[in-house]
């Protein structure tokens, strides 16, 4: 025990975080070389072409230090803010962590969110900073910045470059000796917490956790303690490059269980693995996962919609976050209403039934939960606008409201407050971190920043922002439903719940811009929009005037049907609501209204 290290690369997005995980395995021959593809640690596709880490992973390496043989357990965290739950599980299995400061960007939001989370859980800080092969990394400044955050002394901070391999062997000559050996007690009770779960199609899901205390062996048997289910372990092991089965594992290791558990749902991070027959309490610091935005998804071949449901149920199996349930719309038909930890969940779910399952889908506009009391006391929770009581029965309604931390050069303050108070967002606390990096904390409703507040507070920044969030609670606010209506039919699946104040600016522009988007047809086609029975805003999307198969009378007929193939394939992504088809980006066309 006394050579093990458990540590965790915290970084903001983008500062190098994976790459130099890959050196730190090369350099400690965890991977031969031709073995070694760049990013390593990101095997899913998906994230492998969106350069993101979307799920984190461990792995161990060997190391010989100073005459003695150490264990390294990497836990690699996700950097985006809608997985940081996950991040918050693979800090507490850790003793120390690799803060990667990327030198030519210095301190952003998630730096900061990840680092606080890191010292609640009393870890040993490590400062790197990375990528000083830039010509214009700036050490000096963003040493300054990180002294002041962590007060470390200058001589802590370890310059490196995972690109150019720099500094590889200082941060593994740190690690061994700056970051503390595990403790606990190998003869006590198990107690092993469970920080990632991986989907594999043929074995079942493979839990990771670390041991707190007691001893692990194969076949024994175990209880998760917040599902309350038992299993065996039918197999455990180590993380390497592959997984190595061992027949015992003790206090202090990091490694994997597989017990047969088909679905993702009976594996909840945070959850505490004990034994069944000589249990431990639970570690502190379970939660559930709450999803943060709603839509809903539907096939756009209606007939599809069986095969969306056991696609669904599939894709489920693997993503415990993804949370659905079947919906009826009267302009789409039957669907699912699903909730996703943000948008970029969202992105990634459609992806992934568009290339994993070949389902073709459309996401209708999507929504924050809100709190519709009918009297005082009684509550509706309503994940979709269609959801929403008769205004006339309605005592109130409540929304989600976040705390805000943005990170960003003293010049962009002023557009920032702007932007955040358009948004609804209360200025709580401003501090500058240096002379020209300033963090600033708001209150903000959580369906203002959503959707497109991230990209709006890059754009104002010129980048140079970063945000994070957490939920702080509901409250009360003045809010109505918005209804669109094509030729004078509502399309419920257009419907948005805004703040009253808004509204009418926003059904303005919400029809402007489907104007834009809404194919033309043969007839003329009138965008409404409305507030109860109240119209606040009307569009016309002209009829075009030539059907283009006009152009082949009596022409040559494999043309007329290229033609109609060409369509056809234009048509992906189209539902036809009445007489009307609306493309994809009509529905989330309340995310670009600009
Ligand atoms: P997430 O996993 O998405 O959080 O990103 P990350 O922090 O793992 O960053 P990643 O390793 O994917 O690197 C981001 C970008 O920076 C890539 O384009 C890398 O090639 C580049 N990069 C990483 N390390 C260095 C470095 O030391 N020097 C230079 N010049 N570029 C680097």
């Amino acid at each position: 025990m006394k050579n093990i290290r458990n540590f965790c690369i915290i970084a903001h997005i983008d500062h190098g975080k994976s790459t130099l995980a890959d050196r730190l395995l090369e350099f400690t021959s965890t991977v031969a070389e031709r073995e070694m593809q760049n990013q390593l640690l990101d095997n899913m596709d998906l994230e492998r072409e969106r350069g993101i880490t979307i799920k984190s992973h461990a792995i161990q390496m060997n190391y010989h230090y100073k005459g003695e043989d150490y264990v390294l357990n990497l836990i690699d965290t996700p950097g985006h803010v809608d997985f940081s739950y996950e991040v918050s599980r693979s800090i507490a299995a850790c003793e120390g962590a690799l803060l990667i400061v990327d030198s030519s960007q210095g301190i952003e939001a998630q730096t900061i969110s990840n680092l606080y989370l890191a010292i609640g859980n009393d870890l040993e800080i490590i400062p790197v900073l990375n990528k000083i092969d830039l010509p214009h990394a700036m050490p000096e400044e963003v040493s300054d910045q990180i002294i002041e955050l962590i007060g470390c002394d200058r001589e802590d901070i370890i310059h490196a470059s995972g690109k150019a391999g720099i500094g590889i062997e200082d941060i593994l000559a740190a690690i061994c000796e700056r970051i503390p050996a595990p403790k606990g007690d190998p003869t006590a009770p198990l107690q092993a917490l469970i920080f990632d779960s991986v989907f594999n199609s043929y074995r079942g899901i493979e839990v990771y956790f670390r041991i707190f205390n007691g001893t692990l062996k194969k076949g024994d048997k175990v209880k998760f303690i917040n599902t309350g289910k038992t299993y065996e372990a039918d197999e455990i092991g180590v993380l390497k490059l592959n997984q190595e089965p061992r027949q015992e594992m003790s206090t202090g290791n990091v490694g994997y269980l597989i017990s047969g558990i088909k679905n993702a749902k009976e594996v909840k991070v945070g959850d505490t693995i004990t034994h069944v027959d000589r249990p431990a309490q639970g570690i502190q610091g379970f939660e559930d996962v709450k999803p943060m935005v709603f839509a809903g998804i539907y096939p756009v071949e209606t007939s599809e919609y069986e095969e969306l449901r056991a696609s669904m149920e599939k894709l489920q199996l693997n993503d415990a976050s993804l949370v659905w349930e079947p919906e009826t719309s009267a302009a789409l038909g039957f669907g699912f209403r699903c909730g996703f930890l943000g948008m970029l969940h969202m992105e990634i779910v459609q992806e992934r039934l568009e290339r994993e399952f070949d389902m073709t889908v459309i996401t209708t506009v999507p929504s924050v939960q809100f709190h519709a009391y009918t009297t005082k006391d009684k509550m509706v929770k309503v994940n979709a606008p269609s959801e929403m009581p008769d205004p006339n029965y309605i005592d109130h309604i409540e929304e989600p409201f976040i705390k805000a931390q943005i990170i960003s050069k003293a010049e962009f303050v002023g557009p920032i407050i702007t932007l955040c108070m358009d948004k609804r967002g209360i200025l709580k606390n401003q501090t500058y971190l240096t002379s020209d990096r300033v963090e600033m904390t708001f209150e903000m409703p959580l369906a203002e920043i959503v959707f497109d507040f991230f990209d709006k507070l890059k754009t104002i920044s010129r980048g140079y922002a970063s945000l994070d969030y957490e939920l702080i609670g509901f409250r009360q606010s003045n809010m109505v439903k918005l209804d669109i209506m094509l030729n004078g039919e509502k399309v419920d699946a257009l419907s948005a719940i805004v703040h009253r104040d808004k509204a009418y600016d926003w059904g303005k522009r919400l029809c402007e811009k489907l104007r834009e988007l809404l194919p033309r047809q043969m007839f003329e086609i009138a965008i409404q929009a409305a507030i109860g029975q109240k119209i606040i805003a009307r569009e016309t999307v002209k009829a075009m005037r030539k059907n283009v198969l006009a152009k082949c009378y009596g022409g040559d007929i494999s043309r007329k049907r290229k033609l109609l193939e060409k369509q056809k394939k234009g048509k992906k992504r189209m539902r036809q609501v009445g007489n009307v088809e609306i493309p994809q980006e009509a529905f989330l066309a309340v995310l670009k209204l600009d």
